[in-house]
């Protein structure tokens, strides 16, 4: 029973866009009563617009300034480098709160399941995008930048996010928040084409056309489509083309003409001043082998599709038997995400999702749902959609939840005072880093940052970063060192 004047006590585990959404609905709409814990295994908030978000897009990241303003909120904690199932389990945290949201996203990556997929050089977007993003369980990565063709395989942002990183002009990547190791790779980098292969045709791609366009307009970049490749892509008619992949046929046989019209002039002898360095879009293939050895990657065979519709229309690949070797030395799969369990927590092993109705976390065993558990984000629905479509998602599971509170749903927990929860998160992780924590390390990266014209510059190492939070003085003392910033 909850009792309408005393607190209700919500434990938020993640701290991504989806869980911020979820926070800032709860706040905003639920009753007065509503105190809100963010738990997060990371000593810094934001999710993937810190740790997925490409460098060279400020603008997106922006968006944390709306979960800023839910941070400072009075009935709000956050409480990072603390991970759920490992350092404090949720029957721990059934004892102290009254609602769990599940918001941790689709962090792992998932596999081709094809051979070579585990050589050297052979790596997950996942993997890469934290590289780059100086996310601190993937900064000792060191990717082999010596080769000169890298292939990426997939077609959707992500695939556009690491092909753009790979050839972006230093001084452009030098004003971003890039990782400073990755910088200084990439200044050593000797890659020269980028090859992005899609499995399916140009109208299938799952990339949005602002991000396909503004691959030429990358300095010193050339962005290469074959017109008969395109076209013979484009042959069989897709019934679902929506307007996105309109335009992205349109924009591709923009860049089919450009390069079609550059060829005629180098077939002439006029080598004009070729680009340093360029992205190839191929479509219709397949990767079925990654060949190399210890070394490394060397190639990657394809096999070449054609387009069928299957019962329901879906138009899908189907191999011809036709094969292409192609020769590179670093092989990037951004083929989608994929959510891992929470231990205790139902999983749906197939959809790689926590089994939900509207946001309520379903029971596998009894098939009802689970009182008291609700999840939000991409591993309530799984790896797809942009920032904002978590917030419309968070609304859904935040309505179930004041619903179930309004109808006495919700469990009431042993321990409900926030003193005995901080407690108890404490004992389990003494290196607990608060908000004023974060914003010690916001304030420690952006002064670096300024220092080199850089937004910020990101620290990448736990404990760099917990040395850092453990520094950090009073709420009025940070507040006024980032009105400096
Ligand atoms: C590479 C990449 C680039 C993208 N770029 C854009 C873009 O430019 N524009 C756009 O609109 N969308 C972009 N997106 C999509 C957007 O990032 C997602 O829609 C969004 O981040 C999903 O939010 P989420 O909160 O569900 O998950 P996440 O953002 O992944 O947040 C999950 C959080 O949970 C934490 N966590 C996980 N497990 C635990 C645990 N056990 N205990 C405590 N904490 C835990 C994680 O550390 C993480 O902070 C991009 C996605 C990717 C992958
Ligand atoms: N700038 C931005 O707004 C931005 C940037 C990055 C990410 N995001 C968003 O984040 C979400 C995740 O992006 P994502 O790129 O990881 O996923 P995605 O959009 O689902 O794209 C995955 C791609 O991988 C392909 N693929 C899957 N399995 C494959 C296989 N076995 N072999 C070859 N290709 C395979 C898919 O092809 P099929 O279609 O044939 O399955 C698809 O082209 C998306 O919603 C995306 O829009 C947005």
């Amino acid at each position: 029973m909850t009792d309408a004047a005393s607190p209700i006590r919500v434990a938020i585990i993640g701290s991504g866009p989806a869980g911020f959404y979820a926070a800032g609905h709860l706040l905003a709409e639920g009753p007065q009563t509503i105190e809100v814990d963010m738990l997060e295994r990371l000593p810094t908030p934001w999710g993937l617009v810190r740790s997925g978000v490409a460098p060279d897009h400020p603008k997106i990241k922006s968006v944390t300034r709306i979960y800023e303003r839910t941070a400072e909120h009075d009935r709000f904690r956050f409480f990072g480098n603390i991970e759920v199932g490992v350092d404090v389990s949720r029957a721990e945290l059934a004892r102290h709160y009254h609602a769990l949201v599940y918001a941790t996203g689709s962090l792992a990556d998932r596999p081709l399941g094809i051979p070579g997929e585990e050589l050297p050089g052979s790596l997950p977007a996942t993997e890469l995008v934290a590289w780059y993003n100086a996310h601190p369980d993937h900064h000792a990565l060191a990717p082999d930048l010596s080769c000169k063709r890298a292939i990426v395989i997939g077609n959707g942002n992500v695939a556009l996010d690491v092909a753009r990183m790979l050839v972006l002009p230093i001084s452009e990547l030098a004003r971003t928040d890039i990782a400073d190791h990755a910088l200084a790779a990439l200044e050593q980098s000797a890659i020269e084409e980028v090859l992005v292969a899609g499995r399916r045709g140009p109208a299938q791609a799952a990339f949005t056309n602002p991000e396909l366009r503004e691959l030429a307009e990358i300095e010193g970049v050339e962005v290469e489509v074959d017109g008969q490749e395109l076209e013979d892509a484009l042959a069989v008619e897709d019934p679902h083309a929506d307007p996105t992949a309109k335009r992205n046929v349109e924009t591709l046989r923009e860049y089919a003409q450009a390069t079609a019209a550059r060829r005629r002039k180098r077939a002439a002898g006029d080598e004009g001043a070729a680009a340093p360095r360029r992205i190839v879009l191929r479509f219709l293939l397949s990767p079925l082998a990654i060949e190399g050895g210890e070394r490394g990657v060397q190639a990657v065979t394809f096999v070449r599709n054609r387009l069928e519709a299957d019962a329901a229309g879906r138009l899908r690949a189907v191999g011809t038997g036709q094969r292409e070797r192609i020769e590179a030395g670093l092989v990037a799969r951004a083929v989608g995400y994929r959510g891992s369990p929470l231990p205790d927590v139902p999983f749906d092993a197939e959809r790689y999702v926590i089994p939900n109705e509207r946001g309520r976390v379903i029971d596998p065993a009894g098939g009802g749902t689970r009182r008291g558990e609700y999840v939000v984000g991409w591993i309530k629905r799984g790896p797809t959609g942009v920032i904002g479509t978590n917030k419309k998602d968070a609304h859904e599971t935040v309505s179930a939840i004041l619903e179930d509170l309004r109808a006495d749903r919700l469990p009431g927990p042993e321990q409900p005072s926030p003193d005995q929860a901080l407690a108890l998160l404490r004992a389990r992780q003494p290196n607990l880093v608060t908000y004023a924590g974060w914003r010690a390390i916001d304030h420690h990266e952006r002064a670096r940052g300024a220092a080199q014209g850089r937004p910020r510059t990101k620290l990448a190492r736990i404990e760099e970063l917990l040395e850092v939070a453990a520094k950090a003085g009073s709420e009025e003392e940070i507040s006024a060192a980032l009105q400096r910033a």
